[in-house]
């Protein structure tokens, strides 16, 4: 939540700052700002709203300093506005700071503060850092002195840019569970939350640990500690192209994502299934070790947590261990029963959200081995779990999860089978035939977005609506929950799904005429029990709309669509594209932003 840039350099500060925030809107957009050193005052231009309104704020373009620092926001503490919206500044306007984390300590700062007679403008947490740094600097600390005691006096998360207007070449940054990312080229340092706002201008990065501090000045950085001792860090390329970044030709990022798909499934089996046996780089287990485990969690929030539900069932029949999925703000607060028998397995696409992490943290404590599946290269999650697993789904910037869905059930369907061959709980015979389905999905992911016509067509009829269900049952069901959240969150229609079984035990009450009921129906065991259920709905008005890769006889539906036929533990990598499809046009046909839906923000740094 939020997105922090920064530059100091031998380039005007504001295009770069302001090119960095539109590439990072993706993390919050209820209002932006930033601060450019002028002469020797702090000039900052700042409002309510998205970035594009910024570039129209009086003055902003006559803005001619090489350093400065921005911000797009997210809000926690305090309604999106002007007074709110980031920089802040202390009461002598000496410091600017930007702020992305929550300080949880922020009342007892303020009170402290205020009995120093500093008063406050804004109702946020972050407007006690500058004055707290303001604090020490006037009791006689130099810059990153008091930077560094202010930080020992924060509770909470935080990345931080801070410039001072007494400094006129130097920017201070630092972070605490919350990402930074430091960039240099021949032109300046670029700091970022993340990558794809700099990489139109460097691939080479440093990433800061946490507490640690930078202080960048025009021709040097100097790395600190959290006691100010120098430290060395290194840099290093990060091969990521500015196109990956870009929406290209797409009229959204996530239209983008979803054609994606097919390289994306393809980069993320990568070198994986290349040999005889599975490999990971990052992850090397040992028969002796999993021989020893008892249960595995797959632990997760949103899409992310569907991803493990659509693997769940697979992981227990390949591996024979028992699978439970969970919430991740649910199991970090409900004392699971986990020892060193335990695998956790931790899915974040972003590798920053806050009760994914705080329950990865939780297992480690408790003494499990943990895995991260990321997307995101050097997030946090990465640097706290004991292997982590890079997706390789390249950026995903739109706030709808798809590609890295996608990602997510292909990678944890080979770990699933890495697992199994270690294990030996499968033949050969039967891992070489999942494993040759598994590098068949992206040509089929392909076929279905070759041929969207027909949903496009649906999406006309149904995006009026204003409730839409989705049923499904083992599998199905699970894609049922991604496709009912995919359409809600960014059409705003009310979307619910259910196990196709549980119907009858309430929810069918919601079902009158001409409610779109989408069944998604895969599984040959259990496809005339779907149908019977989808065969209740049509009682009741219901207009069926069925996704499904079986033989069914189509006059029976109002509405269906074929997808190719895949091994069954893999259908929700085939099945859930044209219902992403969907839920893409039905925002359209409304007319809402697709990529930034209202309230949501991409990386959940809160609890
Ligand atoms: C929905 C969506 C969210 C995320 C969830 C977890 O489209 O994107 O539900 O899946 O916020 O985010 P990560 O995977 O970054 O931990």
């Amino acid at each position: 939540m939020c997105g922090i840039v920064g530059y100091l350099g031998n380039k005007k500060a504001c295009p770069i700052l302001v090119n960095g925030l539109k590439k990072l809107e993706y993390r919050g957009y209820d209002s932006a700002g930033i601060c450019v050193l002028e002469k020797n005052t702090l000039a900052v231009k700042k409002d309510k709203g998205r970035v594009k309104n910024l570039e129209t704020l009086d003055g902003i373009n006559s803005l001619e300093g090489t350093l400065g620092i921005a911000h797009t926001r997210w809000a926690t503490h305090g309604k999106p506005s002007k007074d709110n919206a980031h920089p802040h500044m202390d009461n002598s306007k000496t410091f600017a700071v930007v702020h992305n984390g929550i300080i949880e300590n922020f009342k007892e700062l303020r009170e402290f503060l205020g009995n120093n007679n500093y008063k406050f403008y804004s109702e946020t947490d972050s407007e006690v850092i500058p004055n707290l740094i303001h604090y020490y600097y006037s009791k006689g600390n130099n810059f990153i002195k008091s930077v560094n005691l202010a930080c020992k006096d924060l509770k909470g998360s935080y990345a931080l840019e801070i410039i001072c207007k007494n400094e006129p070449d130097t920017l201070i940054v630092t972070r605490k569970d919350s990402p930074l990312v430091i960039g240099t080229s021949e032109n300046g340092t670029y700091i970022s939350s993340d990558i794809p706002a700099l990489i139109a201008y460097t691939n080479n990065f440093c990433f800061l640990n946490d507490t640690e501090l930078a202080l960048i000045t025009k021709n040097n950085i100097e790395f600190f500690d959290c006691n100010l001792n120098s430290i060395n860090k290194e840099f290093s390329n990060v091969e990521l192209s500015a196109e990956s970044c870009d929406k290209g030709n797409f009229e959204d990022y996530m239209l983008k994502e979803i054609y994606e798909q097919p390289n994306s499934i393809r980069e993320t089996i990568g070198n994986t299934l290349n040999g005889e046996k599975i490999v990971f780089d990052t992850l090397q287990l040992s028969k002796k070790y999993l021989s020893t485990i008892k249960q595995i969690y797959i632990v997760a929030c949103g899409t992310a947590m569907h991803a493990g539900l659509g693997v769940k069932p697979n992981f227990e029949k390949f591996c024979n261990i028992p699978v439970c999925v969970d919430i991740a703000s649910e199991f970090r607060y409900r004392n699971p029963l986990i020892d060193e028998n335990t695998l956790c397995i931790y899915i974040s696409q972003s590798g920053e959200t806050a009760d994914t992490i705080a329950a990865l943290k939780l297992a480690k404590s408790k003494g499990a081995k943990t895995i991260a599946v990321t997307n995101v290269i050097e997030s946090s999650i990465t640097r706290e779990a004991d292997y982590f697993v890079y997706t390789h789904a390249g950026p995903e910037i739109a706030v709808a999860s798809t590609k890295a869905y996608t990602s997510q059930l292909v990678l944890l369907n080979i770990m699933a089978l890495y697992f199994a061959e270690i294990l030996e709980t499968i033949s050969k015979e039967e891992i070489n035939k999942l494993k040759k389905e598994i590098l068949l999905l992206s040509k089929k992911v392909d076929e279905i977005l070759k041929n969207t016509d027909k949903i496009k067509r649906l999406a006309k009829q149904i995006y009026n609506k204003r409730d839409v269900f989705f049923i499904g049952r083992g599998l199905d069901h699970t894609v049922a929950l991604e496709s009912a959240l995919k359409l809600k969150e960014i059409s705003y229609i009310h979307s619910e799904a259910y196990a196709a079984g549980e119907l009858k035990h309430g929810p069918i009450a919601l079902i009158e005429k001409n409610v779109p009921v989408i069944s998604i129906v895969t599984n040959p065991d259990l496809a005339d029990k779907t149908i019977s259920n989808i065969q209740e709905v049509i009682t009741r008005g219901a207009t069926s709309i069925v996704i499904t890769n079986q033989n069914i006889n189509e006059s029976n539906f109002d509405f269906v669509y074929k997808i190719p036929e895949t091994l069954e533990y893999y259908t929700p990598i085939i099945s859930v594209i044209p219902l992403q499809i969907l839920a893409y046009y039905v925002t359209k046909e409304k007319g809402l932003d697709v990529d930034k839906p209202r309230n949501l923000a991409k990386s959940v740094t809160v609890e």
